[in-house]
């Protein structure tokens, strides 16, 4: 699986998000230890609070699947170049990885593909 395969499926997923009140749809897409990959977009809430991220909505997916390990996600918004996670979805995925320093963020920049790790992203993470 590619970082251009993994954002393909970002991509579209994304069109499946349901943001009537940002207008800004988020597609994701997780590959984990396995192999396996996993899509999620985000899906809004007229209470906004509640709100569920596209990252989070693709490792829950994962999750529910069995899977533990997270080994790259790549995020796309068609409103934003280098859409990075939220923090929230940063500790997260934190939470559900080997090594932050492993863990890589896919990101679209144009045409171009940009990766960061988790530890660029969230330094200094937290651990229970
Ligand atoms: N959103 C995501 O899905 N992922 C992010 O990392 C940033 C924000 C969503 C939440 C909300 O539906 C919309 O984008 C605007 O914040």
């Amino acid at each position: 699986m590619t970082n251009e395969e993994l954002m393909q499926k970002a991509v579209d997923v994304s069109k499946n998000s349901y943001s009537p009140y940002s207008k800004f749809p988020v597609g994701a897409c997780i590959l984990t230890d396995k192999g396996n990959t996993y899509v999620g977009c985000n899906f809004e809430n007229g209470s906004l609070g509640m709100t569920i991220c596209a990252e989070r909505n693709a490792i829950g997916n994962a999750i529910a699947n069995g899977e533990r390990k997270v080994k790259a996600i790549a995020i796309y918004s068609p409103n934003q170049d280098n859409c990075t996670p939220c923090g929230a979805c940063r500790q997260v995925l934190h939470e559900f990885c080997e090594r932050d320093e492993e863990l890589e963020v896919i990101v679209k920049v144009g045409e171009e593909l940009k990766t960061y790790t988790l530890a660029q992203l969230l330094p200094e993470s937290f651990t229970l």
